[in-house]
């Protein structure tokens, strides 16, 4: 879980951890851009050695896994990020890597954004901590600001879900998509709060949560963080977005090719596991009497038995990679699947949030 215990080290002092792309496919990335850090950059790159062709990073944020895809044997990487402020930051630098370049989109939209089949598809899924350190963005429960949350700043925003949908509804997301077993007693509290007055600011929102759950012990996460990540999820349909986004990679990637995808919660990493399960044939079988089904041919091979974590050491540098998760798996020639939406899809909430009704 992307937590907000999480301060990069970066912001507080400012590192050269930019330049890790440095030496090969260009230059350097300046030393006080004040960039996210990669999570578990180490144990990816040894996972997908020897690097080399053409990668799509989804989540191209501050193109730290990106630079350092390059300055692992990539011929080139296409970003992804539907943030503007990851373009804004990336006008800074990326001239220096003729062999990065970044489009604005969803990574769902991957195989229409390439020019070319894939040799390697990079997730690295949640916020940015560039997004999480601008109070004016909305995702953090520890700096006021508006209660936004939207990565791509269109569609309804935090403060329009909080204002606008039911007591149930409130509940429904609070608990589905931030596990969160107080979700009643917080939604209750929020429809009685907003009656006075819509919640507009993230503080405010904050200390409704927080009366509503027992005051932390030290060490414990903030009280918002599960209500805010449940918010996150649905201003930015983040769920059906990863399961659209795992699709597109099948469709995107060459025979051989990788998918490697880093996880924040046990939502995200379900939905890859139980994806790559169903891929590659190892999904549970069902009911035992049902007639049986043809054996599918594998589209993926998974190459990590369990999700690889971060060690101690790289906790210590970037919290943030405490609860990070990576999955890798190699595309078979077998052809892609239609993509199948499932009922987790909060598309036809968001819409009828955004038309008002
Ligand atoms: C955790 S950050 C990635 C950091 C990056 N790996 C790095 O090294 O700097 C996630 C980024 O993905 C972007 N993002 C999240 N979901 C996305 C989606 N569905 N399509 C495109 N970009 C997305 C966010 O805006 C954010 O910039």
């Amino acid at each position: 879980m992307t937590t907000e215990s999480i301060r990069s080290p970066w912001s507080a002092r400012r590192t050269e951890v930019g330049d890790r792309g440095a030496g090969r496919g260009g230059g350097s990335v300046p030393a006080d851009s004040g960039l996210h850090v990669p999570v578990l950059l180490a144990p990816l790159l040894a996972a997908l050695a020897p690097v080399s062709g053409f990668w799509i990073d989804g989540t191209f944020g501050a193109g730290g896994h990106a630079r350092a895809l390059v300055a692992a044997g990539a011929s080139r990487v296409l970003g992804i990020d539907r943030d503007p402020l990851a373009h804004e930051l990336a006008a800074e630098w990326i001239d220096a890597f003729p062999a990065i370049s970044l489009v604005r989109g969803r990574f769902s939209e991957m195989d229409r954004l390439a020019d070319a089949p894939a040799d390697g598809v990079l997730l690295d899924l949640g916020v940015s901590s560039m997004q999480l350190d601008r109070a004016g963005r909305g995702f953090s429960f520890l700096r006021d600001g508006p209660l936004d949350m939207r990565m791509s700043q269109e569609g309804p925003s935090a403060a329009d879900i909080v204002n606008a949908a039911t007591e149930v509804e409130l509940a429904d997301i609070l608990y589905h998509y931030g596990e969160e077993r107080a979700a009643r007693r917080i939604a209750r509290a929020i429809v009685a709060e907003r009656a006075k007055e819509p919640i507009v600011t993230t503080a405010r929102l904050a200390a409704i949560v927080a009366r509503q759950l027992p005051r932390p012990r030290p060490g414990e996460t903030h009280p918002a963080t599960r209500s805010f990540q449940a918010l996150r999820i649905v201003a930015n349909d983040e769920l059906a977005e990863l399961a659209r986004g795992l699709a597109a990679a099948e469709r995107v990637l060459k025979p051989g090719g990788l998918l490697a995808v880093i996880s924040f919660h046990s939502l995200e990493d379900r939905i890859v596991k139980q994806f790559l399960a169903g891929a590659s044939g190892r999904a549970s079988g069902g009911y035992r009497h049902a007639p049986a089904t043809p054996a599918e041919e594998a589209r993926f091979e998974p190459l990590t038995r369990r999700p690889v974590t971060a060690d101690a050491a790289e906790v210590a540098c970037n919290p943030r990679a405490r609860s990070a998760r990576l999955r890798i798996a190699r595309r078979s020639a077998a052809p892609a699947r239609p993509f199948v939406p499932d009922s987790g899809d909060t598309g036809a909430f968001r819409t009828r949030l955004a038309r008002g009704n």
